[in-house]
């Protein structure tokens, strides 16, 4: 394994240009920050919080959170532990930093002291620093945890692990292709290879980090066979520069059975590859985001969306949910918003804290199904990689033989085009170079021909347009007036 690791010494030639890119960079001294991180207590640790929920059975409940200046993130972050009772807590990143655009941010701080609100729509860890990270996550009680959206990292990392934070979410495909237009992929990997390996070296010295690839990528009809290989890919590529702790992530689809199938299957199929590639030294949990596409705006409706993406967390036995809120179709939430979003799922969460869903003969088809045609895109990564899954996921984007639709980046085909069929479930129109089998693609097929003559009309593209627009008006499959 340690052939694909960064060596130390490459390591630290990065390291030295990361950490000047910003002045506060130079507070980072690794050694100083394992001391810090050694002493932080153990309820606090995300790594363990996670380990700690899969082995109880638990799902804990996480918002999304983050404002420009220090003071009022952390009101906002003991609000929702406290009245929202979530947890697990998020810092989410501005838009800025997460382009490495730190003037920008800093305006925005400047901006939004005289403003007395916050002009940013994250918590800008760069600019604050170290120090200023550590006033944050030294002022609450649960793990926290970095949420962003950054293709380049790097920098933003060393400050956020050196300033107490316990796990980082991203990936050089799940934070480059849903977020960035002209990011080569390539470069991006190489960027996360950075954080992954620092991770690993804070794991070398006794410390647990948890990370966490984005699982919902565009969050728009992604079916889930092609969020579950860019997952277990992300994973195997964290856990080859020495991450332990890996959560790897699904964003609710709609149809009940396929994302309990998919959540079921996520973790089946990402240890498969993950003993495959030879590891066995890991913990793997799962995360189930609540529906990330569009949300009705009358927040009866939102309340309704919450609680169904509450129940389908549950029912799958996800180690972690992410909420949204009743303000979801409006923008970013008021921390009242937000805790009445966790409060609501976590409502939900325990009522069906004892209880089991039987497995239907269609959740077990579907399982397989999706099984299925991961491996069949696994299969073509590691035929295009010789046998090596980075170099072969690098190639199969170039390719299209895994491609993510609605998705920004340039380094993406774009071709695939997905639709719901007459349940629900998320299936694929047209595939595009996606390595998907004649056989695979039949089914597809014939599950959509169900939902035209249901809806007496042809298999056409008017019923993506209807299906994306869906859930916002009230339903899930996109009928025909
Ligand atoms: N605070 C709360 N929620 C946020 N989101 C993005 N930034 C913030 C923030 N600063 C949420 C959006 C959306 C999801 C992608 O993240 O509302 O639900």
């Amino acid at each position: 394994m340690s052939e694909y690791r960064i060596s130390d010494e490459r390591f630290d030639e990065i390291r030295k240009e990361v950490l000047t890119t910003w002045p506060t960079g130079k507070d980072v001294d690794f050694n100083e920050a394992v001391e810090y991180q050694k002493a932080i207590p153990e309820s606090k640790n995300f790594a363990l919080a996670m380990h700690k929920a899969s082995q109880e059975g638990k799902t804990l409940c996480q918002p999304r959170a983050g404002v420009a200046l220090i003071s009022e993130h952390i009101k906002l972050l003991q609000y929702l532990e406290n009245e929202g009772e979530a947890d697990l807590l998020p810092t989410t990143i501005d838009a800025y930093t997460r382009l490495n655009r730190y003037e920008n941010a800093a305006d925005g701080i400047e901006k939004s002291i005289n403003a007395r609100t916050s002009l940013l729509n994250g918590f800008p860890a760069v600019n604050h620093g170290l120090h200023g990270c550590r006033m944050v996550t030294e002022a609450v009680r649960s793990p926290i945890q970095v949420r962003h959206g950054t293709p380049d990292a790097r920098l933003l990392a060393e400050i956020t692990l050196a300033g107490g934070f316990t796990s980082f979410e991203g990936g050089g495909i799940s934070y480059n292709i849903p977020y960035a237009k002209k990011v080569p992929l390539q470069k991006s990997i190489e960027d996360w290879k950075y954080v992954d390996r620092l991770v690993g070296r804070y794991e070398e010295n006794g410390v647990h980090i948890n990370r966490e690839p984005f699982g919902p990528l565009t969050g728009t009809l992604v079916p889930p066979c092609i969020s579950h290989v860019c997952a277990i890919v992300e994973g195997i590529l964290a856990l080859r520069q020495g991450v332990k702790s890996i959560t790897l992530g699904y964003g609710q689809g709609g149809n009940l059975i396929q994302d309990v199938a998919a959540v079921i299957s996520l973790k089946t199929l990402a240890h498969e590859y993950f003993k495959r590639e030879g590891f066995n030294d890991y913990d793997l949990t799962t995360v189930f985001h609540q529906w990330m596409g569009g949300f009705p705006s009358d927040e009866a409706k939102a309340f309704a969306v919450i609680t169904l993406g509450a129940t389908v967390a549950r029912l799958s036995g996800a180690d972690k949910v992410i909420v949204k809120t009743p303000h979801e179709a409006m923008g970013i939430p008021t921390k009242e918003a937000n805790g009445m979003g966790i409060r609501c799922t976590k409502q939900a969460v325990s009522m069906l804290r004892d209880q089991h869903f039987p497995v239907s003969e269609e959740q077990k088809f579907e399982t397989a199904q999706i099984e299925k045609e991961v491996r069949s895109i696994m299969d073509a990564i590691y035929r295009l990689g010789e046998g090596d899954i980075e170099k072969g996921v690098i190639a199969a984007f170039e390719a299209g033989v895994i491609d993510v639709p609605f998705a920004p980046a340039v380094c993406n085909h774009g071709k695939i085009l997905p639709m719901r069929d007459n349940h629900g479930f998320i299936r694929i129109f047209n595939k595009g170079n996606l390595a998907l089998s004649d056989d695979i693609m039949a089914y597809h097929r014939e599950k959509l021909e169900e939902r035209a003559k249901a809806e007496g009309r042809n298999v056409c593209f008017q019923m993506v347009t209807d299906d994306i627009y869906a859930i916002s008006k009230g339903t899930l499959v996109g009928r025909p007036k």
